[in-house]
């Protein structure tokens, strides 16, 4: 009790605005921008799952950034905490808890897409930029199951080193560097890839919303891809909440962290969406691949520059910061989460996480190749813990949240809360989408999504 007392008194707070919305961004841009968003994109629908994206991101998601990020600097404490604060029973438990579990259940599958990044990283080092391009490569790493686990395992014991060796700090700001150089070189890429013959069909597919394309999981692909993308409805923007002083302005911040975030997953559409027209003909496998898909597209493209291997190299270099800092982000919520509740020491709590992590992240690995028979609701492992908490848990989480503002923390207090600091411009319609639209679609997203299952 008294260690997370002290704690408590020992957080630390983001120097003003700029330290918060670098911070959070850091956390935000990650491989959802530049794995997750380009293959859902390409998946499910180009522009109309853009449009749906968009429009989400700017209601319901900007809702759920300042709310969440009110309610931490409003408590001072982690998402269970928070829930705690406004009552005991049951249901704040679980409020509170449905937060804090998700960034624990995601952690360890991100560690294995990570991985992914350096094999990738390590295999332009050696100079074979033109065999990771060619059709097949990807499947027949993705296949190996121990070679991935292999990668998987160092990238967690990277991201267990950082967290536990105290350098969380020196990452970060290497990573203050590499995050602009990675939307510079992705702008590049960008535009190299959509001056390519026969990319326009591909920059079409990409921006234009076409009716054809809606279906309602459309709609749940978008919505589970905002809030991973922005790090929503998993508890931690409470934590970062919790460290922003009274003079920041959540409303301002939350714009730019969208803009932000959502510049670098444009990007990444545009480096890789049209590349499979330019290169791969547009055809609908590629489209559809799923996971697989960044991996297999950009190798293309940058063997086609005839510069490969450095450009390979750098891009995996630096698509591999945004994959640290985002998941140094995940595993330190998830164990200082442990530390306050638990009241477990951290070597305890590190522990307990680097049991998660094999667990989760060694199925993970396996699914494609030696486990490959195993499907739970006809899913290979990894895509079914992305499927389980973006779908299932983090809507679940969303609603909570919305749920304590609007039955106990109240509209009054919100906004108290935001316009110390902010004029709070879009105090209305902040209002209507949380009473209206939020409830309306975390319930409609999750109807969906278990339809989708049953289906
Ligand atoms: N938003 C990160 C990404 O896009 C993932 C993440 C989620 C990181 C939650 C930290 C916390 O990759």
């Amino acid at each position: 009790k008294k260690h997370a007392e002290n704690l408590l008194h020992a957080r630390g707070k983001f120097s003003g605005r700029i330290g918060y919305v670098l911070a959070v961004a850091g956390s935000a841009v990650g491989l959802g921008n530049i794995w997750r968003f380009p293959y859902l994109a390409a998946k499910y629908g180009g522009g109309m799952f853009l449009l749906v994206y968009l429009i989400l991101m700017v209601t319901f998601g900007y809702v759920m950034i300042v709310s969440e990020t009110a309610l931490g600097r409003m408590t001072k404490k982690s998402p269970v905490g928070a829930f705690h604060k406004f009552g005991k029973s049951l249901p704040f438990h679980l409020g509170g808890w449905i937060n804090a579990v998700i960034p624990m259940m995601i952690v360890p599958y991100y560690s294995v897409i990570g991985g992914w990044v350096l094999k990738y990283l390590f295999e332009y080092i050696r100079g074979n930029a033109n065999l990771v391009a060619q059709d097949g490569y990807f499947n027949s790493f993705i296949t190996s199951s121990m070679e991935v686990e292999i990668w998987f395992l160092i990238f967690a014991a990277l991201v267990f080193i950082v967290i536990l060796a105290g350098v969380k700090n020196g990452v970060e700001r290497v990573s203050k560097v590499m995050m602009p150089l990675l939307i510079l070189l992705a702008a590049c890429v960008a535009v190299y890839s959509i001056t390519r013959p026969g990319a326009v069909e591909g920059i079409k597919y990409f921006l234009i919303p076409n009716l054809e394309n809606f279906s309602w999981m459309t709609v749940v692909a978008a919505m589970g891809q905002m809030f991973y993308s922005l790090s929503i409805a998993m508890g931690i923007l409470y934590t970062y909440g919790s460290y922003i002083g009274k003079d920041v302005d959540i409303e301002k911040s939350t714009t730019q962290v969208e803009i932000f975030d959502t510049g670098v997953a444009l990007l990444a559409g545009l480096m890789i969406i049209p590349a499979v027209f330019a290169f791969s003909g547009g055809d609908m496998e590629t489209l559809q691949a799923g996971p697989a898909l960044t991996f297999i597209t950009l190798p293309k493209v940058f063997a086609s520059m005839g510069v490969g291997t450095i450009v390979g190299i750098a891009f995996f270099l630096m698509f591999l910061f945004a994959a640290l800092t985002s998941a140094i982000s995940l595993l330190e919520t998830s164990v200082s989460t442990l530390n306050d509740e638990l009241h477990w020491s951290r070597g305890k709590c590190c522990l307990l996480m680097v049991v998660v992590m094999l667990v989760i992240g060694t199925a993970s690995s396996f699914g494609y190749g030696i486990w490959d028979s195993v499907k739970i609701l006809g899913m290979q492992f990894l895509d079914f813990f992305d499927f389980l908490t973006n779908s299932v848990m983090m809507p679940i989480a969303a609603l909570a949240t919305c749920i304590l503002i609007l039955k106990v923390v109240g509209f009054k207090r919100m906004d108290a809360e935001i316009e110390q600091s902010s004029d709070f411009k879009r105090k209305k319609l902040y209002h209507f989408f949380l009473k209206y639209l939020a409830s309306a679609c975390v319930i409609i997203i999750l109807l969906s999504s278990i339809a989708n299952v049953l289906g």
